[in-house]
């Protein structure tokens, strides 16, 4: 067994052999939890995934060794292992609601061994620039005019931002005050605004374009977390990304002095792709700073403090939008605090989760002039609550611009429920091919979407074996439907055409 895990590294010493198994046993007792959860959603999948390229394992087997290692951890390693199963074969769990933040910060494997230099680009980055909708050549996003040659760089190995990424940056949909997203947004602001006086700062027009250094290093990502890899994050450069969570302006915003303050923004993220993800999504990220006399009278220390007062505060912001209803803390695991919790809510009939927060590392506040203070963060994801609060089923019709959409919402009215206008048949058509070391399934939707857009609604593994040769196949069953239209079979079969070349000539894959 451990030959075949060294081998694949290209490094065979005993001592080699234990770090590898450390590695994967601390990542999958790690995101037992999360992957208990929601099995097709968290991050624990994602590292999975990363640690099977890493190792050129399928994640069922890397669990089933790691089950030899740990009787306490049996139980949920079992479920683990069922759900990676499920993942892998024909039946995927099917979450109604993407976890608000997705995957990125989540139980981190500090000891993974990813082959990664920084910024990690590999050979395995598909730049799925082919786009079918006519792409606006100027944006202005925060005041700022954006180029497309500003984002999309054809000569830059290190991009790989798609036109149709680039046709999303001026949307700014929490910035329009009749569509869901920003009618939360509103709501949101509203709770902090009558809670704290006014004393909230907003920002809502900082340019998602940004460094590396604030989207990761300010807020501590290690160095060899996942989502630096560019299956997982929008390089426009190698200094330069498009934010994949709005935590990316904490550290600018204490530095230049302020101490309460909520960022809403667009967000992205390479990512696969059903009726909750999307590579584009918006996000709202809080943060309170005090300073020590506003704790000393307390009996608390700063960080409980803080973390009282954050749960208070995010307990108050449930009830506003969900009424009254069930909560639960559940401690969690992100590198920009510590503690960490998650917030979740009976509704429903079930949990879900609403936001991820916690205590803000002192090392972030000190490095940005906030010495003898603590504060709390919070960062959730708007279309996850607003698919629950709107009852929106599927994570396009945000970007719709049909008015039997658009209209049904209006200004102030958080909680109206959708009323799908019409539902018309998905097709499905299916393509099998010999995957390369390269192969990711990221990569694979960004260039099935680059072809057929939001007409793509899944795209999902329902078959995967490897043959005596060690060469593995992948089946994928792409399910294509307009929320708008029929479409004709024509076109489905013109644009199966298309995604098979691309697929072909851009992910040195073989057709079979
Ligand atoms: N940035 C996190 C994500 O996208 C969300 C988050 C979690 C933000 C905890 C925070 C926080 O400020 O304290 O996954």
């Amino acid at each position: 067994m451990w030959d075949s895990c060294c081998r694949c590294l290209g490094v065979k010493s005993a001592e080699r052999a234990s770090q590898c198994e450390e590695a994967i046993f601390h990542a999958v007792t790690l995101s037992a939890r999360s992957w208990r959860k929601n099995p097709r959603l968290c991050f624990g999948e994602r590292r999975n995934q990363a640690i099977a390229r890493t190792f050129k394992q399928s994640p069922p087997m890397l669990i089933q060794r790691s089950i030899s290692r740990s009787l306490s951890f049996h139980r949920a390693i079992t479920q683990m292992k069922t759900a990676s199963l499920a993942h892998n074969s024909i039946i995927r769990h099917h979450s109604y609601f993407p976890i608000y933040s997705r995957r990125f910060f989540f139980l981190i494997p500090q000891s993974l061994p990813f082959p990664m230099s920084t910024p990690p680009f590999g050979s395995f980055a598909a730049t799925g620039k082919e786009s079918k909708q006519p792409i606006a050549a100027l944006l202005q996003v925060g005041g700022v005019k954006i180029t497309k040659d500003d984002v999309v760089r054809e000569n830059d190995p290190a991009n790989n931002v798609p036109d149709a990424i680039f046709s999303k940056l001026g949307m700014q949909l929490h910035r329009r005050d009749n569509h869901p997203i920003g009618i939360l947004k509103n709501a949101i602001y509203e709770y902090f605004d009558s809670n704290y006086s006014g004393k909230f700062v907003k920002f809502d027009d900082l340019s998602p374009i940004v460094s590396v250094k604030a989207n990761f290093d300010d807020v501590l990502v290690p160095a060899d977390h996942v989502s630096r890899s560019n299956n997982d994050t929008y390089y426009v450069d190698a200094q330069t990304v498009l934010r994949c969570h709005t935590s990316a302006h904490q550290a600018e915003l204490l530095k230049t002095g302020h101490s309460h303050f909520l960022v809403t923004g667009d967000v992205y993220r390479r990512d696969s792709i059903d009726s909750t993800h999307y590579p584009v999504f918006h996000q709202m990220e809080g943060v309170r700073v005090f300073c020590s006399d506003e704790w000393v009278d307390s009996g608390l220390d700063g960080t409980s403090y803080a973390a009282m007062d954050l749960k208070k505060s995010l307990e108050g912001l449930a009830k506003k939008l969900f009424g009254d209803v069930e909560m639960r803390w559940i401690d969690t695991y992100f590198p920009f605090t510590n503690p960490s919790f998650e917030l979740e809510i009976y509704f429903q009939e079930k949990w879900m989760e609403v936001l991820g927060c916690g205590v803000t590392e002192q090392e972030i506040l000190e490095r940005n002039g906030k010495i003898h203070s603590v504060a709390w963060a919070f960062g959730l994801g708007l279309e996850r609550l607003a698919m629950v609060l709107f009852d929106i089923p599927d994570i396009r019709l945000f970007w719709s611009t049909d008015q039997r959409f658009t209209s049904q919402f209006s200004e102030g009215k958080l909680g109206i429920k959708f009323k799908p206008f019409s539902k018309y048949p998905p097709c499905y058509k299916d393509m099998s091919f010999w995957i390369s070391d390269s192969f990711t399934e990221n990569n694979l939707c960004e260039v099935v979407r680059g072809i057929a857009g939001d007409l793509v609604e899944e795209v999902r593994l329902i078959d995967n074996f490897t043959n005596k040769k060690g060469m593995t196949s992948h089946c994928y069953r792409i399910a294509y439907r307009s929320m708008e239209r029929s479409l004709t079979d024509e076109e489905i079969n013109q644009l199966q055409g298309d995604v098979r070349e691309a697929v072909q000539s851009k992910l040195k894959v073989i057709l079979r």
